[in-house]
């Protein structure tokens, strides 16, 4: 049976940098920049996504359009009779791990959204902190919210890339861009914002610890959604000579910007409400809803940034499960149907103990909550391995002349430029992710 395809270039644009775009840019990176380092960590950060998420995410799309086929399958085509498809089921598991922790964030934001529109969100001299606190902390809502998000996911993933997932991204992701602008604006005509900006902005190279530049690490796959084979499964979707190096670019563009945009909407206003960066997951649910109360019309905006945010958070998740039904699917429109119903449940009772971790903070192993463990697991383990893997196959064992006819593709002009691609797929990256890693995880005696 034919693949459904994007209807359009600017549709896969679109769904992809969905995927990309979510909590990774705007509940994780402030999060993780306010504890590892400032300035400091997002120049790594930086340096990592344009160095290894940008190329990755080329032979991850490379992947999927030369195959047409979703993550398992695209592997066995291109290396028969090995166990390379086993990318395959790495990225399985890694979106499913992921998406059973995301979609207790998303959940809260469903939460938040129907407090929103209901007018018990906003209130003056309320302490955003305990709210949270109390709205996560309570078991029944907890996973009832996430289960909510689940099956909004679930049903939108269910109506196929087309019908669902392409349409909704085009009214939405502008209108998140133009949201963010006004809490920018907003953050920084706040007094006191200074320190704020200061904070997020100036480098401090002495709080760069091994475990911060994995956390960079970790946190350019995760907010590019490389590392999974999200991207080989989407870009399946696209016709055999649709580009691949703008759409790449616009994501990475697209992503940093949100990244800064979240940053310099949090931190000024932050530093200005008087309140100290370290808030954990807590961070923007706090900071955000202080912000709108001093906005005219807080209310309101606060239900569409809301509505924005959770679109955001729900066209990742989309991938997340998309990759998971494809590889089950066939093609088969009924069997698509069933499988999502199938994994979203799985997914979600995968999902419970991370949103019962709120109320149990005093059960912990080494430390971490399950929540916390998943998060960990996903974007500092799994990511980083499937994208070590990924580079290597790409590197090493995709057929030369292929590769060869994708790269005109991709940079016609740069002819020299595949043998760059492939000196960092085969060395540069491998090498960097390996280091990185066994230094975070302190493993290496650096
Ligand atoms: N990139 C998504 C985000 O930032 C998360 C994601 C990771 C989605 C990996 C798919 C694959 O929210």
């Amino acid at each position: 049976m034919k693949n459904e395809q994007w209807t359009s270039k600017i549709g896969f644009i679109l769904a992809s940098a969905g995927s990309a775009i979510g909590l990774g840019a705007i509940w994780k990176f402030p999060n993780v920049v306010a504890t590892s380092g400032g300035g400091a960590f997002f120049l790594v950060f930086l340096i990592f996504t344009l160095g290894i998420g940008l190329p990755l995410l080329l032979a991850e799309f490379v992947i999927g359009r030369s195959t047409g086929k979703e993550a398992v399958s695209a592997y066995k085509d291109l290396a028969p009779k090995s166990r390379w498809h086993w990318i395959g089921y790495l990225g399985m598991a890694t979106c499913s791990i992921l998406l059973s922790f995301y979609s207790v964030v998303g959940g809260w934001i469903v939460l938040y959204f129907i407090k929103a529109m209901t007018g018990q969100l906003l209130h003056q001299g309320e302490d955003y902190g305990v709210l949270f606190q109390m709205t996560t902390s309570n078991p029944y809502t907890a996973v009832l919210s996430q289960a909510g998000f689940m099956l909004l996911t679930i049903v939108i993933v269910a109506k196929g890339v087309k019908g669902g997932i392409e349409k909704a991204s085009r009214i939405m992701m502008p209108g998140l861009f133009i949201i963010f602008v006004i809490l920018m604006i907003r953050s920084l005509t706040l007094p006191g914002m200074g320190a704020g900006l200061t904070y997020f902005l100036k480098p401090d190279f002495s709080q760069l610890t091994s475990e911060a530049v994995l956390y960079a690490l970790g946190q350019s796959f995760f907010c590019l959604s490389v590392g999974g084979s999200c991207m080989v499964t989407y870009s399946s979707y696209l016709g055999k000579h649709d580009p691949l190096g703008k759409p790449a670019l616009s994501i990475v563009g697209l992503n940093v910007m949100t990244s800064l945009m979240a940053g310099i909407a949090i931190f000024p206003a932050l530093f200005a409400l008087g309140m100290k960066p370290a808030d954990g997951p807590g961070l923007l649910f706090i900071t955000l809803p202080a912000m709108f109360e001093k906005l005219p019309y807080g209310t309101l905006f606060i239900a569409i940034f809301l509505a924005l945010f959770l679109f955001a958070t729900l066209t990742s998740a989309f991938s997340l499960l998309e990759i998971v039904v494809a590889a089950f699917a066939h093609g088969d429109p009924t069997r698509r149907r069933h499988m999502c119903w199938l994994f979203g449940i799985i997914i979600f009772l995968l999902g419970v103990p991370s949103a019962l971790s709120f109320g149990m903070e005093q059960l912990t192993l080494m430390g971490k909550t399950v929540f916390e463990w998943a998060d960990f697991a996903v974007t500092n383990v799994m990511l980083p391995l499937g994208v070590l893997f990924i580079s290597v196959f790409v590197g090493y064992r995709y057929p030369k002349e292929r590769l060869q006819t994708e790269w005109s593709s991709i940079a016609p002009a740069w002819r020299t430029g595949l043998h760059v691609y492939l000196f960092m797929l085969r060395i540069v990256l491998p090498i960097i992710v390996i280091i990185v890693f066994l230094n975070g995880m302190k493993w290496l005696p650096l």
